[in-house]
């Protein structure tokens, strides 16, 4: 009697997410004050996952520290502490495995103007990260299928066109392409549409998602503008003060924030229904970092009385605030979103 060998006992297999492609764990950044001023604390205890095919919007007002997270993302800028982790190792952060990991993931710079360089050709413009990578393939060949994947076709057309031929929107696009030309797993785009019309904002948007249909790419996109999230991420991190204050689904965190800043940011886009929230106090500033609450000095909810009914107006003034995990789930960084919660108030 034949026997066939027992089949392996199947792995349980557990619900879980997909290991993440880029991580950052525990990242702190601080710039030193000059002449013994305290040190800007740009980034202040960061978690953030990035999954595999997945395209996150940063969000959050001028100067909380969402250039600073996404260039030390790319291994532009070292931690002070922490760690950034991309598809199970950690950064090196010596020359030549950062260019490895250049090619791995890129940079989309705002302002195609001045990340694009007046005398170089879209041609050149495009080769250039080739060319530094010596890549040993066909160049033109390369070259034309990234344009065309950023969505100037015939990608011929534009080799030999100067960056002031163009229209802004076209411009990004080559900046798009120059990022794809590798063929990155990840772009980290730093507000990739700013200074864009209204109108072709969109577009350079929905290219963000066709790629990432087309090509599995990751993305994380950083944005000042809320609105704009809504059309193009899959999760949403809502930054304050170098602390992602709020995360989520995009339209989970967006149809029924959490957090007071998160709120108070929706309040006031133009389709926002009621009164847009005027935040008080003073702008943010990264050297004095306020105690308990970061947020505590500009919350709308503290100052309304409604903490103090829910009892965490002293917690608000003198508790930290946990560092939100990374991953998928929702979170919030609020004494007063977790109480509500969990007396069934709203
Ligand atoms: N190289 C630097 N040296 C000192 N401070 C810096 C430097 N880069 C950024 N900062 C400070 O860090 C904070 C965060 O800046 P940034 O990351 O550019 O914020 P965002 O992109 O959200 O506007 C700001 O207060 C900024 O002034
Ligand atoms: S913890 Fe308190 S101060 Fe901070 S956002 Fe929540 S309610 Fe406002
Ligand atoms: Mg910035």
């Amino acid at each position: 009697m034949t026997t066939t060998p027992p089949a392996p006992s199947p792995v349980e297999e557990t619900p879980t997410a997909p290991a993440p492609l880029l991580s950052a764990d525990d990242l702190h950044i601080t710039f030193p004050g000059r002449r013994g001023a305290p040190g800007a604390r740009a980034v202040d205890g960061v978690d953030l996952d990035i999954a595999p095919g997945e395209i996150v919007a940063l969000v959050g007002e001028s100067g909380c520290g969402k250039t600073t997270l996404a260039r030390s993302l790319l291994g532009l800028v070292a931690p002070t502490s922490g760690r950034v982790t991309f598809d199970g190792a950690p950064l090196d952060y010596s020359g030549r495995a950062l260019k490895r990991y250049r090619k791995r993931a890129q940079l989309v710079l705002q302002d195609p103007s001045g990340s694009l360089n007046p005398r170089h050709t879209v041609y050149d413009a495009v080769a250039e990260g080739l060319r530094i990578h010596r890549y040993p393939g066909d160049e033109r060949a390369a070259v034309s299928q990234a344009l065309s994947r950023a969505g100037l076709r015939p990608p011929e057309r534009f080799f030999l066109r100067y960056p002031h031929e163009m229209s802004g929107g076209q411009r990004q696009r080559v900046v798009i392409a120059g990022a794809l030309a590798l063929e990155p797993e990840l772009i980290v785009a730093d507000e990739p549409v700013a200074s864009l019309d209204a109108s072709v904002r969109g577009e350079i948007l929905a290219l963000f998602l066709r790629l990432r249909d087309e090509l599995g790419l990751s993305a994380l996109v950083v944005t000042h503008d809320l609105g704009l999230a809504w059309n193009i991420a899959d999760r949403v991190a809502v930054m304050y003060l170098g602390r992602i204050v709020e995360s989520g689904r995009v339209e989970q965190v967006l149809t029924s924030p959490r957090h007071p800043y998160t709120q108070a940011l929706l309040s006031v886009l133009p389709e926002a229904p009621g009164e847009p929230v005027v935040l008080a106090g003073e702008p943010p500033d990264p050297s004095r970092i306020p105690g308990g609450c970061r947020f505590h000095a500009r919350c709308q909810v503290l100052a309304s009385g409604e903490a103090a009914a829910a009892g965490v107006a002293d917690d608000c003034r003198t508790k930290d605030l946990p560092v939100l995990a990374g991953g998928q789930t929702a979170q919030v960084a609020c004494h007063w979103a977790e109480r509500t919660a969990h007396s069934g108030r709203p």
